[in-house]
């Protein structure tokens, strides 16, 4: 194959599950309110997977919704890669799962980790397939369950994360430009034990004294983090734009990591940028790891803030601590969205007969969501 003229964001779509979490919620499973979690985050919902939704499937939905945006056929799909922490197995690759749902039948299909950064990292593994001739068209998708991975008894943590999923499709193109114009990515290993899930992998697997211990569950050190994300974001997403050969002011639309409205509120302060050039979605959503600017990005071009033309910018943190930060030419025609409403939101993926997931919902969530059936539309 030979190199493309450029590599353009061809397809895009989200899902996110219909369970409705509450501040109020929440406020039944630990000690907190409406008040302290909206005012320290700007958080006001997420949304919960339900009994049959895992990551795979979540990724699936999004990712079928990109393909059907970018009206590529499914079969000159050629590589699949889902960003994610919250894998629904440590093996196979949730890409994989992926795959049989969107039905690509020959894609190259992997995982990749970068925790919240994962989506830019993901985008930029693509872009270079794409760029160097390795793949036509790559499906790149965040995609999280992170309610499973919580401990719903420490309301440091517990507050703070959502379920989604968002993918985008990116295309080799004959045209030239448009596309990435400036790529950062940094890792420090500095911040590796501030956010982290102790158990479960080769250094300490499951037993019953480290469930007991809930070391399967996300550890963080809040402080930190904030101090850490603040100062990363700002100089990530300023080395991609001077890399871009742009300035913060020309930018059109930041789509950013949606973690905490304060951490973003500082950010684009120090970048001099006012807020309404920066999509949010947090009230809404929490942070959804990976899959948080994918999600927003899906948003803003349904929303019309994004034109053939528009200079966007995705930059995102997380654990690790990574951070990655992508400054883009948007190309496509942002009415094309709407091919996505048709894209049946139940994949089907199979499993082994001889195997269950049971109900994997945590028990505190299963019985507050039974109660509420609070249900909008994905
Ligand atoms: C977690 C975070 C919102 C806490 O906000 P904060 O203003 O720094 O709050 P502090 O950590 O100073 O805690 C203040 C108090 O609130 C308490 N608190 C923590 N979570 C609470 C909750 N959900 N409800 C009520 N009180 C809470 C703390 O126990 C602490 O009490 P103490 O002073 O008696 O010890 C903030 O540190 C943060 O956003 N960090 C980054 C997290 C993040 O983005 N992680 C993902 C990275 S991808």
């Amino acid at each position: 194959m030979n190199p493309p003229r450029s590599v353009r964001i061809t397809g895009w779509g989200a899902y996110a599950p219909p369970n409705v979490l509450t501040n109020d919620d929440l406020a039944q499973v630990v000690e907190t309110s409406d008040e302290w979690i909206r005012t320290r985050t700007g958080i006001r919902e997420r949304r919960v997977a339900g009994p049959h939704e895992s990551t795979a499937t979540m990724a699936a939905v999004a990712g079928r919704r990109a393909i059907a945006v970018s009206g590529v056929d499914p079969a000159d799909v050629d590589l699949i890669i889902v960003a994610t922490l919250t894998p629904d197995h440590l093996t196979p690759a949730t890409a994989v799962l992926v795959k049989e749902a969107v039905g690509t039948p020959r894609a190259a299909a992997f995982d990749l980790g970068a925790a919240c950064s994962g989506f830019v990292y993901a985008y930029a593994t693509a872009h270079a397939y794409v760029s160097g001739g390795l793949a036509r068209h790559a499906l790149v998708i965040g995609s999280e369950v992170l309610t499973r991975f919580l401990d719903w008894t420490d309301r440091n943590t517990c507050v703070l994360f959502g379920d989604g999923a968002g993918a985008v499709l990116l295309s080799a193109s004959d045209e030239e430009g448009g596309g990435l114009a400036g790529l950062e990515l940094t890792a420090d290993p500095e911040g590796a034990w501030r956010l982290w899930i102790p158990a479960g992998g080769a250094r300490r697997p499951s037993t019953p004294e480290v469930l007991a211990d809930a070391q399967q569950y996300l550890r963080m050190d809040g402080r930190e983090t904030y101090r850490y994300a603040t100062r990363t974001i700002a100089s990530t997403a300023l080395t991609a734009i001077e890399k871009a050969g742009w300035t913060p002011e020309e930018v059109d639309l930041f789509v950013p990591h949606q973690a905490n409205v304060r951490i973003i509120e500082s950010v684009a302060k120090s970048l001099g940028i006012p807020m309404e050039r920066i999509h949010l979605d947090l009230d809404r959503y929490g942070n959804t790891s990976a899959a948080s600017v994918p999600i927003a990005l899906a948003e803003a071009v349904g929303e019309g803030r994004v034109q053939p033309g528009s200079k966007i910018v995705f930059v995102a943190f997380g654990a690790g601590f990574t951070s990655g930060a992508a400054a883009v030419t948007w190309t496509a025609d942002p009415a094309l969205g709407s091919r996505a409403d048709a894209v049946s939101s139940e994949p089907s993926i199979h499993a082994p007969a001889d195997w269950d997931a049971g109900d994997p919902v945590p028990g505190p969530l299963a019985a507050i969501l039974a109660r509420t059936k609070q249900e909008v539309p994905a």
